[in-house]
This record gives C-alpha cells, structure tokens and sequence, in this order.
C-alpha cells in the first residue's frame, strides 16, 4: 500500500477543522507563532512567505492581526482547509491560498524569501522531499517547526496514529546541511509539547 500522509482532520466537519488548528494549544497566540512573527520582524516584514501545509490559515490570521507586511501564500494537501481559508480571508492580491504537495512545490526555484514548515514533518512518511522542496523555492530562509522526534523525547501524541515521525533531530539538520551551506539556528523554548524550530539560512 503506497504510505501518504496522514491526515485526519481530511474527514472533520468544517467546525472540528477549523477549531483544531485555530483553538486548541496551536491557536494564533501559540509561543511558536509569536515566535516566528518575531523574526519575520527582524529579517523585515516586507518578506514573501510560503506557508507549506498551512491548514486553515491560523499563521496569516496572526501575520494581518498585527500588520506585518508580508506578501503570504499558503499551501496545503486538503482541499478542505484551503476552501475554508479561501471563505475565511478571502483577500486576492496574490492568489493567496494554493491547494498542493510539500513535496512537489508549485513555484520556481528561489520565488519566496521564506519558506515555513509548523508541524507538517510529523505527518509525512518521509521528510525529506519536503525539506529539499523548502531549500529549491526560498532564497533566505527555511523555517521548520516540529514536535521534538522519536527517540530525542517522547509525547503521547505520536503514539495516538495521527503522526508518521519518520525522523530524528539529526536527519533533519543533515537534510539541510546536505542540501546547501546553512546556519542552523535553534530556537529558545517554543512552549507546550516539545515544540521545536530550526532555522536554515540560504
Ligand atoms: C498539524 S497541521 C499544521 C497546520 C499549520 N501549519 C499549523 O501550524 O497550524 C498539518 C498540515 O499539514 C498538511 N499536510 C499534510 N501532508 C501534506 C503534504 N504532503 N503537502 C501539503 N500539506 C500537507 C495537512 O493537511 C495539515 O493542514
């Protein structure tokens, strides 16, 4: 059987789709998306930014609350997250919400400053084409959000069949030091679950 991802939010009602990604510990206000709001300030906020596997939108919801000038995409597999964030920001500048695969980006080689990742690694049976996509299309950087993997330390989510976690720390940094010459940067304490970031800088 071909392994995909695991998705299943694919067969929630619209309601349960929304309020899981929105409301519960990965709501807007989530210690990892303060974070990365804070460094889209710091590399300038006029940033372009692929939000590969960006659900309903919960990341653009926080980058307009607080103004940030960022020209926004974002991509995910389930048609159903895009249609709800299609109704529920329905702005169209740029053609802002693009139902995809991580792992076959639509766009051109270096077309976004920065590419982000928030807990999409953990759902893919191989990270990898997903990481080497992020390094081909942004030009500065790379940002990988993720729970803390198997074997560094354990959470009972991974064992309730929702996650693949086919990865550890370590071939996650040797993915992106093999794809092209990065400085990692870790993140202090992103907060509840073990949440982690990695920064690669192109
Ligand atoms: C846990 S949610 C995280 C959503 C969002 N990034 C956030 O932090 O709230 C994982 C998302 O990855 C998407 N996803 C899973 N596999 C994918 C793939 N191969 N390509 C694009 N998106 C994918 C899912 O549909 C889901 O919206």
């Amino acid at each position: 059987m071909r392994r995909c991802a695991i998705m299943p939010w694919s067969g929630w009602s619209d309601q349960q789709l929304w309020s899981h990604l929105r409301d519960n510990e990965q709501g807007v206000d989530h210690g990892s998306r303060v974070w990365l709001r804070e460094r889209l300030r710091e590399w300038g906020e006029t940033h372009s930014l692929l939000d590969v596997g960006c659900g309903t939108g919960v990341e653009y919801e926080g980058i307009r609350r607080e103004g940030l000038q960022t020209e926004y995409v974002g991509l995910d597999a389930c048609e159903r997250a895009i249609a709800l964030a299609r109704r529920t920001y329905p702005e169209t500048r740029m053609r802002r919400w693009w139902v995809g695969d991580a792992g076959h980006l639509p766009c051109a080689d270096n077309s976004f400053d920065v590419v982000l990742l928030r807990h999409v690694l953990e759902h893919l049976p191989d990270f990898r084409p997903a990481v080497r996509e992020a390094l081909r299309v942004a030009c500065c950087q790379v940002v990988l959000i993720f729970f803390w993997p198997p074997g560094e330390e354990q959470i009972p989510r991974m064992h309730e069949g929702t996650h693949w976690n086919r990865y550890r720390l370590a071939d996650v940094l040797d993915c992106l030091d093999d794809e092209c010459s990065v400085r990692i940067e870790t993140a202090p304490d992103l907060g509840v679950n073990g949440n982690f970031a990695l920064v690669g800088h192109l």
